[in-house]
């Protein structure tokens, strides 16, 4: 491997080769007027409706992101580079996607998620350029944070390829999990690398312990959180995808105690008083029912 090469990867992941081929997620052979032929349930219109919103939020998360340390990282500013590009696109599908069933939003859906979020994600942004100015490991913590994001929305968006009984759905739920899964290894092998340093690792566990939220937490509404944890990770399944989530996740350096996957999940089927229908997850062809940790790592193209 030559010097220039050596350069481009980080840990595991292809960097080069990630901003190379970085794309919009590609439908074009999809026929999207197919979509309403097929049964889309009301669980489904909402979770995918959250996820649109969050997917559609990755460019405020971004100004935010690019007020703190991270924009001195060249790698970093690199990935999120493509990273907020593919984002805004899988918010562009889903909500192609809703469109094509009846469910339309207003083109000023972004605004109107931006005004109705917490003060949570006010003080999280505020907190990390803070952080950021007393301390150079915040980097850490913040790819640690995406890690869990990414490998988060990449098993619910198995999870809804698995269940629902619309094939277009679970086509572009397949899609869209693929682009997750290779943010998803820059974000944890730079945190392994980040997180070599013993601070980084009191720093990470201090964050994530006083202010890690699930996907969507702080933009949306708590009980829509909840309610997604619960539609997401309810059945039994969802107890061995929060576990793996929770194992990846410690086997980075000193993040062995991770275990807010797990938690998350019980706390919000506590607070879920409604039955939520969950159908058994079914595997689906090209779908491995638990991919294993190597897969999650190593999988940068
Ligand atoms: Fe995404
Ligand atoms: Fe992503």
């Amino acid at each position: 491997m030559t010097a220039e090469a050596k350069q481009a990867m980080v840990g595991n992941f292809d960097l080069d080769r990630y901003v190379r081929n970085s794309k919009k997620v590609d439908i074009s052979d999809i026929d999207l007027t197919q979509a309403a032929k097929y049964p889309l349930s009301a669980a489904e219109i909402r979770s995918l409706t959250y996820m649109m919103d969050i997917e559609s939020h990755t460019i405020v998360y971004l100004r935010s992101i690019l007020s703190t340390c991270a924009i001195e990282d060249p790698d970093t500013t690199a990935f999120l580079s493509c990273w907020a590009y593919e984002e805004h696109f899988h918010g562009r599908t889903i909500g192609q996607f809703l469109a094509a069933n009846g469910i339309a939003h207003s083109r000023d859906r972004l605004v109107e998620v931006q005004q109705a979020t917490s003060y949570k994600e006010w003080l999280k942004d505020m907190g990390a350029s803070l952080i950021c100015q007393c301390s150079r490991h915040f980097h850490a913590a913040y790819l640690t944070y995406g890690a869990i994001s990414e490998l988060s929305t990449l098993e619910g968006y198995g999870v809804i390829a698995r269940r629902t009984e619309n094939p277009v759905l679970a086509e572009i739920m397949r899609r869209l999990a693929k682009d997750e899964r290779r943010h998803f290894s820059f974000y944890y092998n730079k945190a392994r690398i980040r997180l070599q340093h013993r601070n980084a690792q009191r720093l990470t566990t201090f964050i994530i312990k006083h202010f890690w939220l699930p996907v969507g937490g702080g933009v949306k509404p708590d009980a829509e959180v909840d309610w997604i944890l619960s539609f997401i990770l309810g059945d039994p399944m969802g107890v061995e995808i929060a576990a793996r989530i929770d194992q990846t996740i410690a086997k980075l350096p000193g993040l062995s105690w991770f275990d807010r996957m797990t938690r998350s999940r019980e706390e919000s089927l506590k607070k879920t008083a409604h039955k939520l229908e969950l159908k058994p997850a079914q595997t689906i062809a090209g779908w491995p029912a638990a991919p294993a940790t190597r897969e999650y790592r190593e999988s940068a193209s």
